[in-house]
């Protein structure tokens, strides 16, 4: 297979920060080529500078053999390069037809937007692809993650894309999305296209990729056929060191007091939710994405709406509808799945670390900068946030290592129940480890953890206990003993 595009010795340096060094790549027509990592390696750097974002930077770049430098992401997609990013960029309240063409609409013979043309068109281009369902002028919106997914690639492809960069394109799917789109991908491979994956979801690399580029602290430690390694190589190579990606078994709890108890909680999305949770236990809240486990988990912490129920904490009612301030100071603390919705990315650090506990340090002065930095840096250091400068903004660390930062805000005063959606989305097989084990550390303190996941394997490897919420009622509770990802599966 012909080389389309190369990297040679390609460097970056954010300030202080050597984001690359000397990093080699290349893709070959109609490959996946899988570029892995830890949190931090560069890997959205290096496909940043391959998709026009990033223009300052060292070394070569050569597409089809001619040395380039491209100026914007659109003289990148100009020149058959597109990237589907680590967040969407679709605009939901327009149709489907709508999105697949922003940005350059169709015309007709008297140079007006000719939306009959391109409703057909995005038809046509769905139905090919095996989408046909999706109605074409239905607002996007209406439509779950995996779907929205699969029109943003699709978007690329019909502005001529050859070369397709997808970050981290499953982070957000829940197991049927996923496998249509590894469908979808190997429909761009018979067609030619190249595509660079990025995944912390190894089992799906090890399935979609004809090679694999390892990354690690800015460096290449190497590029690899798909044929001739394993799973367990690949992890190594991502770490530098053996690694056992076992987690410690859970201990034996004693019959203890309920932290947490919810019953009859009823909203537009949920029905009938009756859950608890026990001092030093963690209990996993498993659904599929618009089961409403998310939702639930928001009303929990006040955040979403409730039509009835009770919410008790500890032997404290909450009154109806209480605010997510009430709820911090009762004993309740809450990780959003979207990191985007909970930390300020123009803040430093520390300064997200202590957002929710300002009310402590002083209601009516601005809390002493000094005395936030005290108690932010050494959770900072205990979450492994890298690097981990207190001052810097939230915003400049990659995608995982933000997740740290929105698990580290709760540890200076540890609540009585911690509900955390999505834990580890989004993280190197590392960061997952370490992030459940802080968990485990708060259950084994006495605390209560709920967590709130569409990954099955989140809710196996840390859960003593597993619901099942389908179309938002909780289906199954299970003891999390001899359970496996299909058995979950299953109960959706
Ligand atoms: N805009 C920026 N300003 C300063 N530093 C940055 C910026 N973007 C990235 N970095 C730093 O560069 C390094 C590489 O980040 P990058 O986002 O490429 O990692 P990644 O491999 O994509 O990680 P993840 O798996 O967490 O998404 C990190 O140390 C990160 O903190
Ligand atoms: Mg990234």
């Amino acid at each position: 297979m012909p080389t389309i595009l190369q990297l040679d010795r390609i460097s970056k340096r954010f300030d202080n920060i050597q984001a690359l060094d000397n990093v080699s790549f290349d893709l070959r027509e109609g490959e996946t080529h899988a570029l892995v990592g830890e949190n931090g390696a560069g890997k959205s750097t290096l496909m940043r500078i391959l998709a026009g974002i990033y223009t300052d930077y060292e070394g070569q770049f050569l597409l089809n053999g001619q040395p380039v430098h491209l100026h914007s992401p659109r003289d990148a997609l100009s020149r058959g390069i597109g990237m589907i990013h680590q967040e969407l960029s679709v605009m939901p309240e327009l149709t489907v037809a709508e999105n697949l063409f922003l940005g350059r609409q169709l015309t007709n013979g008297a140079g007006l937007v000719d939306w009959t043309k391109m409703n057909r068109v995005a038809a046509e281009e769905l139905h090919k692809l095996g989408f046909e369902h999706i109605d074409v002028r239905a607002p996007l919106g209406n439509y779950s993650l995996g779907t929205q997914q699969v029109v943003e690639v699709l978007r690329a492809i019909l502005s001529g894309a050859r070369v397709l960069i997808m970050d981290e394109p499953t982070s957000a799917l829940s197991p049927p999305e996923i496998e249509r789109l590894i469908q979808l991908i190997d429909m761009l491979r018979q067609s030619n296209r190249s595509i660079i994956y990025i995944s912390h979801f190894l089992e799906e690399v090890m399935r979609v990729a004809d090679r694999i580029t390892v990354l690690r602290d800015g460096q290449r430690v190497d590029t690899v056929e798909k044929s001739s390694t394993t799973m367990n190589q690949v992890i190594s190579m991502i770490l530098g060191r053996e690694v056992n990606a076992q987690l410690p078994s859970a201990v034996a709890r004693n019959a203890a007091q309920t932290l947490l108890s919810v019953s009859g909680l009823t909203a537009d999305v949920f029905t009938d939710v009756n859950l608890t949770v026990e001092q030093g236990e963690v209990v996993g809240l498993y659904g599929a994405i618009g089961a409403g486990h998310f939702d639930l988990a928001r009303a929990l912490f006040g955040l979403y709406r409730y039509d009835h129920g009770t919410v008790r904490v500890g032997d404290q009612t909450f009154p109806h509808n209480f605010s997510a301030g009430y709820a911090i100071r009762h004993g309740l603390a809450f990780a959003t799945e979207s990191r985007r919705q909970s930390l300020f990315m123009e803040q430093p650090i520390f300064r997200n670390v202590m957002m929710p506990h300002l009310h402590r340090l002083g209601r009516f002065f601005a809390p002493a900068r000094r005395a936030e930095l005290e108690l932010a840096a050494p959770q900072i250091t205990l979450t492994g946030v890298h690097p981990a400068d207190p001052l810097n903004p939230v915003g400049q660390l990659s995608g995982g290592n933000q997740q740290k930062v929105a698990i580290a805000r709760w540890l200076p005063f540890p609540p009585k129940v911690f509900v955390v959606s999505e834990p580890t989305r989004g993280m190197d097989v590392g960061a997952k480890n370490e992030v459940l084990s802080i968990l485990r550390k708060f259950r084994n303190e006495g605390y209560g953890v709920l967590v709130v996941s569409s990954e099955p394997e989140t809710v196996l490897s840390v859960s003593d206990r597993i619901m099942v919420m389908s179309r938002g009622r909780v289906v199954a509770e299970l003891p999390n003993h001899n359970l496996d990802k299909d058995v979950l599966m299953r109960l959706l």
